[in-house]
């Protein structure tokens, strides 16, 4: 393996889809069904205020291909550039083929390895360090890295203490061969032990649905681990990458929960305006939250290139990783 060989970012991207759905649109439509939330529940307890839902006719791929197209954009790229795709997602367009190569088709290209990429809310972050590592040993020149989700189809909407939180997006990155170092570290961990806090604990056999496919949280046992595993693993990716938490200039981690997010960074003693925050707006979008804070970030100007990033996901599985790099 070339030593002198990096990966890095050279473009963003992220879409959201039309339909945007309030605290208040949610409390409505919960209303019917004879449940109860507020707008004040929701905001004190994860900082939601509005979450987007993509149409019923809508997949991962259809979100992921538009968040691709503004990376590739950005990176001053063309599809037939890109010779490795990989889609993170837990909410995949079929069983199979694979959303990326459905993704991969609808870019008009072929030929290029694609595959999903399935470690629920960490998936981003499992994706791009799956990519740095190709990269880097010559297998892949050009990745492109997304994160895609229409999490609404698997929300139970009788159950509001999960309903509220998720909602439905893409982020997308375009990751390239370097003689400069862009990404510096990254950690990787699961531990299927705690398979029964989070889950969708359905399965398809026989042409039926054996199981509920609707998503299962113990939200208190949730952010108890959480907290803990991202603090764990920012300090394990620093050490690996000889850095220390004063280097970083933005924490992007995985949009769940404001006061999960406001809890690492005060353990890394950073202050809060030094974290890309965007759950406000977009709910929880799984595997796509982090394309998507960070490509928000980067369009409003607020990260810039050349500034050291954390990125950090936990979830289902459960999983945890983070990813430090220079941008
Ligand atoms: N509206 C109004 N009241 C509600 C709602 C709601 N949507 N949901 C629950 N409640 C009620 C409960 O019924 C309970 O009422 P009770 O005291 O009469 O029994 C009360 O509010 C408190 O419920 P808790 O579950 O104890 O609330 P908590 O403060 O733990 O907040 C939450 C729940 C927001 C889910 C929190 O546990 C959390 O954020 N956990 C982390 C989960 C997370 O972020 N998951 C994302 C997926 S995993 C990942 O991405 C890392």
């Amino acid at each position: 393996m070339d030593p002198q060989r990096f990966s890095r970012i050279t473009g963003t991207g992220s879409y959201l889809p039309a339909r945007r759905v309030t605290n208040a649109d949610l409390a409505a439509e919960l209303a019917t069904r004879g449940l109860e939330t507020s707008d004040e529940w929701i905001v004190e307890r994860t900082g939601i205020r509005a979450r987007h839902f993509a149409a019923p006719e809508k997949g991962s791929s259809d979100l992921g291909v538009i968040a691709a197209r503004h990376a590739l954009e950005a990176a001053g790229r063309l599809p037939e550039d890109v010779d490795l795709i990989i889609v993170a997602t837990s909410t995949p367009d079929m069983v199979f083929p694979s959303t990326a190569t459905i993704i991969q088709r609808k870019l008009g290209i072929a030929g290029c390895p694609a595959f999903d990429m399935q470690a629920v809310c960490s998936g981003f972050v499992y994706a791009l360090s799956v990519a740095d590592s190709m990269i880097r040993t010559g297998a892949a020149n050009c990745a492109l890295v997304i994160g895609a989700e229409v999490f609404s189809r698997i929300l139970d909407f009788n159950d509001r203490t999960t309903c509220v939180l998720f909602g439905d997006g893409a982020g997308a990155v375009v990751l390239e061969s370097s003689t400069e170092p862009g990404i510096l570290a990254s950690k990787l961990h699961a531990d299927g032990k705690y398979r029964d806090i989070l889950c969708v604990p359905g399965t398809v056999s026989g042409g039926q649905i054996s199981g509920v496919p609707l998503l299962k949280m113990d939200g208190q046992a949730v952010f108890k681990l959480a907290v803990g595993v991202l603090d764990e693993v920012a300090r394990e990716v620093l050490e690996a990458a000889g850095r220390s938490a004063a280097d970083i200039d933005w924490l992007v981690p995985h949009q769940a929960n404001i006061r999960i997010m406001q809890g690492t960074a005060r353990k890394l003693r950073l202050p809060p305006e030094r974290v890309v925050v965007t759950v406000h707006e977009h709910g929880n979008t799984s595997a796509a939250s982090i394309p998507l804070a960070l490509d928000h970030a980067v369009r409003k100007g607020q990260v810039k290139k050349g500034e050291t990033l954390l990125l950090e996901g936990v979830g289902g599985g459960f999983t945890w990783g983070a990813v430090l790099l220079d941008l």
